[in-house]
């Protein structure tokens, strides 16, 4: 079964530049064919795309999405003028251990057709809200049930329990929790940061998920300057995640490794805190990617497009490095070279805009753009 798409207004491939009057041919699941649409083969189907803008399906590489409750409050008095806390977590974590595994399947469930309709087809989805052997392993069984991308990060702040124990929780992070956790991940994670984990204990976390068979990944240099992103490069991670206060030993880390400086601005958007300095890593020779970061604390949006937008108007990024960051960026930080492009071979994920180019992404912030969806070849969303 094959299927045209045809009169594309612009194609944004990620693998060659973009094309104008295209067309594109989707079979078994994959981009088979991609060029003008003049000379486009014939297939089983044809989509007119009427002149609108074809890109391939955001890859959203860092969202937080079990968990249950809100912090509504939290956020209005962040807008009043309090300053955001890593301490907020926890009490996520109290709701999410008190909810039943039904009402975190569903919130999940929700999330997941939230970023769906917004042009997401790949996304990560991390634990981090339960802080118990048993919640930290349901929390990643129910992730498993909906994205192969899931992140085992029992490392988020250390749980009221252990108050007077951190090394004691870091000790169960890397031993009981673990195990239970490791069947259902394919990522470790850690919040290296002040008031969470600091550089020994992350890296500590990180040698333990990695002989476990998980791969690293970081948040890193939320808050402050800190050891995280050193932390990241040093362990071979995938990402270090926010990257908003670097030094210039930071920035040259980043871009003389593979390690992917993935940018959440929703955060600074929500925190109101500065942005980071996207020029600086992307002048500096670093992959860049933008993910959503989506959580009830920090930022609470399931918004590849919003994230584009701030990317754009906040962090100076040219709206092709937004969109380049949020699907080819996002791949690299999930190491998955079969997504985040629309290159002959590459999975057939990708999206059509209300819009004839993937600037409206940014040029008209907060309009629901998103056409259609499809993923693996399939259609998604409509
Ligand atoms: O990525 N930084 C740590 N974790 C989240 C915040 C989670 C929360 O506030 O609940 C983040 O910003
Ligand atoms: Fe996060």
């Amino acid at each position: 079964m094959s299927v045209l798409i045809t009169n594309i207004g612009e194609l944004v491939t990620n693998s060659a530049p973009a094309l104008h009057d295209a067309a594109l041919v989707i079979e078994d699941a994959a981009v088979a064919w991609t060029g003008p649409a003049a000379g486009a083969p014939a297939a089983d189907e044809m989509v007119d795309a009427a002149g609108r803008a074809v890109l391939p399906g955001f890859v959203d590489s860092h969202a937080h999405l079990v968990f249950a409750g809100e912090r509504g409050a939290e956020f209005a008095a962040r807008m009043a003028g309090q300053p955001y806390r890593a301490g907020g977590i926890r009490s996520t974590v109290a709701a999410t251990r008190a909810a039943s595994d039904a009402e975190l399947r569903a919130n999940l469930a929700r999330l997941a057709a939230e970023l769906l309709a917004q042009g997401t087809t790949t996304f990560e989805c991390k634990s981090g809200y339960g802080l118990t052997v048993a919640d930290e392993s349901r929390s990643v069984a129910l992730a498993a049930e909906v994205t192969p991308e899931v992140t085992y990060l029992g490392a988020h702040v250390v749980p009221p329990e252990f108050d007077a124990d951190p090394a004691g929780y870091v000790e169960l992070v890397c031993g009981p929790m673990l195990t239970a956790c490791a069947p259902h991940a394919r990522w470790v994670d850690v919040f290296c940061e002040r008031g969470a984990f600091d550089g020994d204990q992350a890296r500590a976390v990180l040698a333990a998920g990695r002989a476990a068979g998980l791969l690293p990944r970081v948040h890193a240099n939320q808050l402050g300057p800190g050891p995280g992103v050193q932390v990241a490069v040093e362990a071979g991670a995938a990402s270090a995640d926010h990257c908003t206060f670097l030094t210039d030993a930071d920035v040259d880390a980043l871009a003389s490794s593979d390690t992917v400086a993935t940018l959440l601005p929703g955060v600074e958007f929500s925190t109101r805190q500065p942005y980071p300095d996207a020029r600086r890593l992307l002048e500096s020779g670093a992959t860049v990617a933008i993910a959503t970061d989506c959580n009830p604390g920090s930022c609470f949006t399931s918004s590849m497009p919003f994230c584009i937008a701030l990317a754009v108007r906040e962090m100076r990024m040219t709206t092709e490095e937004a969109v380049a960051a949020a699907t080819a960026g996002g791949a690299a930080a999930l190491r998955r070279p079969d997504v985040g492009h629309l290159g002959v071979g590459a999975r057939a994920d990708l999206l059509m805009l209300d819009a004839p180019s993937h600037a409206y992404l940014a040029y008209r912030p907060g309009v629901p753009l998103i056409h259609s969806v499809w993923q693996s070849g399939a259609l998604a969303q409509q």
